[in-house]
């Protein structure tokens, strides 16, 4: 199972209540307690300069995109095992779809 298209207005409501303590989106705002996400799709884990990453992120060296954060985003400490971000995942399927559908554009 993985991602298909989802509802971007509901995924914008879910970064707003679930990762925007910790994340901004667009370019230039800034890391805050988790890294600027912008130009997320196609980087590979853990370049944004300027943050500090746990060498678990780095090193994971996988390349964002629907799919990674898919499955990422289900359950992070066990995607990346070691990682600091203190989030506990997204379990139903349409929340991942509509959250990325949201991330895609918001992040380019
Ligand atoms: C409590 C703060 C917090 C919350 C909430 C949070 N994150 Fe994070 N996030 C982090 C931190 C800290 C890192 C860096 C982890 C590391 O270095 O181990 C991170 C890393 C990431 C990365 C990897 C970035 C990269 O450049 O490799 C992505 C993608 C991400 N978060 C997306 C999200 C999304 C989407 C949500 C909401 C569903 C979310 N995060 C919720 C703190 C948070």
């Amino acid at each position: 199972m993985g991602f298909s298209a989802g509802d971007a207005s509901k995924g914008a409501s879910l970064f707003k209540t679930r990762c925007a303590q910790c994340h901004t989106l667009g370019e230039g705002e800034g890391n805050k307690v988790g890294p600027n996400l912008h130009g997320l799709f196609g980087r590979k884990t853990g370049q944004v300069e300027g943050f500090s990453y746990t060498a678990a992120n780095v090193n994971k060296g996988v390349v964002w995109g629907e799919e990674t954060l898919f499955e990422y985003l289900e359950n992070p400490k066990k995607y990346i095992p070691g990682t600091k971000m203190a989030f506990a995942g997204l379990k139903k399927e349409k929340d991942r779809n509509d959250l990325i559908t949201h991330l895609k554009e918001a992040t380019k």
